[in-house]
């Protein structure tokens, strides 16, 4: 495998780097007035504006150019009928058949790959419109009013990040809890208040092997069993989805109540798979549907639409730009949507645990920097904590702003305008504050005092994406969704890395289970002694308990 940095492109994007970097967003715009026009893609119902990024047209050509470099358009052939890309594990990355339409083919290996989807999106939905409407009850005959969803990762995040963004559409008065930490605080938090008799637990996980699931999942069969009064409760009261019906059967699921997915569906990429069946439940098979169709939207923008007017390409191109240009180390994600808070959650498993990696995916070191470091909350609270750094510190942040034309509902205020105009109209002045800033003259020629106007300067030619939709719909999140994916994407395949594997979390397991007999009593750790900070930590947790 060649290595991108030393291609051509590479070369010419670090000498055009140079070039830009002294360039202020002010004088760009200066110059060129049609790049806010022109700097813009739409993707279905989603709009892009990256006219505030630190990029002329010659940039963008650079950039696309390292894509083709780099065997894009091949490699999203590739993900899309389903070659082997998860190379360390010998797997496809087929999410993308997760949200082809009935009626659509994809034969993959000899196996009907679009019918299995449609089976398991069809069983899913009959199961949801069964506890929706009362006819699947709990095992004393009461209708199903509270999911808890009991899974972690990948098999927690989307779900939980999604019935929050759509909780709006939970139309059937029955509301999702999520557990997922083996902090016993979590669980029990959580089971608090419920009513066992109206409880229905999905214990969700991909392997059926993930500690945190099983253990929680256990205390929650334990809490079933001791308030109902017998063992036959728990096949009206737990259903599982997973990709090993084998664990489930050992747990004590009926498999008759397993919901399949498959090894090519990566964890983090598993909330329109059958993980998704917790938000399925609240809001219908209809509403996961929409928000199939606006993954689907995506995906079809991504696989056909030439880089230069391609939004997942454009973005994970800027990203590289940043992290491997300008050395910047983080993009903020700041939705200016209250319901889009775990967002930022979200995006850190999708992004960091994929493009997390120092190798590429031939085993030799990556040269270049990669995996950019996710993070972000909600706007407006955001600019009452963190912008402060964003506007004046001395770090350059890149950072998505995710809003919406229409709220679901606002209530009446007095005032000049309504609450969903006050928050956008703070989206779009931060957007504009860290591109244009503030100079000394515009300060100084309001009036103030010379001691204070280095302070008050706002530096500017901070780079922002802005992305705007009609509304926050499950279609619109699918759209973001699956936009983001096709992001990590673009980065992974720019850096020669494998996207889809997550070695790096393993170690880490074994040692806390090597280390559980030393915490519970006077053995040695089952993998030997450990290093010496850790066993005196262990000494001193033991002597604290
Ligand atoms: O430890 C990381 C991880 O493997 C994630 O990739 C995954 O989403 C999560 O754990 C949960 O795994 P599972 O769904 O198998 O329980």
């Amino acid at each position: 495998m060649a290595d991108i940095t030393e291609s051509p492109e590479w070369s010419a994007l670090a000498a055009h780097q140079a070039e830009i970097a002294g360039r202020h967003l002010r004088e760009l715009f200066a110059d060129d007035p049609g790049r806010a026009g022109r700097m813009t893609v739409t993707a279905g119902d989603l709009h892009l504006d990256y006219s505030k990024h630190r990029v002329t047209g010659e940039t963008i050509g650079l950039l696309t150019a390292l894509a083709e470099r780099a065997g894009l358009r091949a490699r999203i052939e590739a993900m899309f009928t389903g070659e082997r890309i998860n190379v360390s594990e010998n797997r496809a990355a087929l999410h993308t058949a997760l949200r082809i339409p009935p009626g659509e083919t994809l034969t993959v290996d000899g196996q009907d790959v679009a019918g299995d989807v449609h089976a398991v999106l069809d069983k899913m939905a009959d199961f949801s419109r069964r506890v929706r409407s009362g006819e699947w009850t709990g095992f004393t005959g009461k209708r199903i009013t509270t999911v808890v969803n009991i899974g972690i990762g990948g098999s927690d995040l989307g779900p939980a990040m999604a019935y929050e963004a759509l909780g709006d559409y939970a139309d059937a008065g029955i509301s999702c809890r999520f557990v997922s930490n083996i902090d016993p605080a979590d669980i029990l938090g959580k089971l608090d208040g419920l009513d066992p008799e109206q409880t229905l637990f999905v214990v969700s996980s991909k392997t059926f092997g993930t500690l945190e699931t099983l253990t929680n999942a256990k205390v929650a069969r334990r809490w079933l069993v001791e308030r109902l009064g017998d063992d036959a409760a728990v096949s009206r009261h737990f259903v599982a989805v997973s990709t090993n019906a084998e664990r489930v059967a050992e747990f004590g699921i009926d498999p008759a109540n397993m919901f399949v997915f498959w090894d090519w569906v990566g964890g983090r990429y598993s909330l329109d798979a059958a993980i998704g069946l917790s938000l399925m439940i609240a809001i219908g098979g209809e509403a996961f549907r929409e928000m199939l169709a606006g993954f689907r939207e995506i995906d079809e923008h991504f696989r056909t639409a030439p880089f230069e007017a391609n939004m997942p390409v454009l973005m994970g191109l800027l990203g590289v730009w940043y992290t491997d240009f300008f050395g910047a180390q983080t993009r903020a994600v700041l939705p200016y949507a209250q319901r889009l808070s775990r967002f930022p959650a979200y995006l850190q498993q999708l992004t960091m645990e994929s493009n997390g990696k120092s190798v590429r995916a031939d085993g030799a070191p990556v040269v270049a920097q990669t995996g950019e470091i996710f993070w972000g909350e909600p706007g407006t609270n955001g600019q009452h904590a963190f912008y402060q750094l964003l506007h004046q510190g001395t770090r350059l942040v890149p950072a998505d702003f995710i809003g919406f034309a229409e709220p679901f509902e606002e209530p009446a205020v007095d005032g000049p305008a309504g609450m969903h105009d006050l928050l956008m109209a703070n989206m779009f002045a931060q957007t504009s504050a860290l591109a244009f800033g503030r100079t000394a003259e515009e300060i100084a020629a309001e009036g103030t005092p010379a001691e204070l106007v280095p302070h008050k300067v706002m530096p500017g030619n901070r780079p922002t994406s802005t992305i705007l939709a009609p509304k926050l719909t499950p279609k619109t999140l699918g759209s973001l969704v699956a936009l983001y994916e096709h992001v990590v994407f673009v980065e992974g395949t720019i850096w020669g890395i494998d996207s889809f594997d997550q070695w790096g979390v393993e170690l880490g397991k074994v040692m806390a289970m090597d280390l559980v007999p030393a915490l519970t009593s006077a053995e040695p750790p089952a993998g030997g002694e450990p290093d010496a900070s850790t066993a005196a930590l262990v000494r001193r947790y033991r002597e604290l308990r």
